[in-house]
């Protein structure tokens, strides 16, 4: 035996440890039928931008991949970036108040997803091409989910779920769908949170989400009408 075999087996390294082959990620751009777990791999070996540089990890999405709920928010800041879940800082701590003021819970029904899924630097905007070459994937995500409706969370994703360009004040009062799932748009909670007042508004979109859906009137949970407000 070989010396250097004999110490690979005092080690418990023997039969010589290797590199598993690495999956093979695909470009956005290839992935019409990428299922899951090829999305999660391409997700998170993307390189396709500039955004990837400064990321801790990609954050996919998270909830009830069945989910007839499905939230699209921005991109993910630090918190996401750390943690690789989406909307866990202080706009997602509200987004779980408005879910449940709409009679939500994260992860029962409700799927959530970003249209970027690399953090951008000091949480600026991402660009229009940063937008762009990521949203495959947030297209295989809706094919994948099939919810019944989308609620678009500010000007970021209504922007690139509707191909159109527009003020949030004006989109959130038009009914709008993606392909044939009814589309809502409403506040971003990080506005939210910068503009109290605009709550209830954000409230009453929710609510006219409720209403698209079912013939469920919108009843206000937690005792006020006003609970998104908090
Ligand atoms: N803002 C977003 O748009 N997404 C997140 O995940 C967190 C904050």
């Amino acid at each position: 035996m070989k010396f250097e075999e004999a110490r690979w087996r005092e080690l418990g390294l023997w039969p010589r440890w290797s590199l598993r082959q690495a999956p093979v990620a695909q470009p956005a751009s290839l992935l019409p039928e990428a299922d899951w777990d090829g999305l999660e791999v391409s997700v998170a070996s993307c390189r396709q931008c500039p955004l990837h540089a400064g990321r801790r990890q990609a954050v996919l999405g998270t909830g009830d991949r069945n989910a007839r709920w499905m939230f699209v928010g921005e991109g993910p800041g630090a918190e996401e970036d750390q943690q690789g879940e989406p909307f866990v800082g202080a706009a997602g701590r509200l987004l779980d108040q408005m879910l449940k003021a709409t009679g939500l819970k994260r992860g029962e029904d409700v799927y959530i997803a970003n249209v970027v899924k690399c953090r951008p630097p000091q949480n600026r905007t991402p660009s229009l091409d940063e937008c762009n070459t990521c949203l495959p994937y947030l297209r295989r995500q809706i094919a994948l989910v099939q919810p019944d409706i989308i609620v678009a969370l500010g000007k970021v994703a209504a922007h690139a779920l509707l191909g159109c360009e527009g003020a949030l004040g004006t989109l959130r009062t038009r009914q709008h769908h993606y392909g044939d799932i009814p589309l809502v748009v409403t506040w971003h909670p990080a506005y939210l949170l910068r503009n109290p007042a605009d709550k209830r508004k954000a409230w009453e979109d929710l609510c006219g989400a409720r209403q698209r859906m079912s013939a469920n009137p919108c009843t206000p949970h937690g005792g006020s009408g006003d609970t998104a407000t908090t």
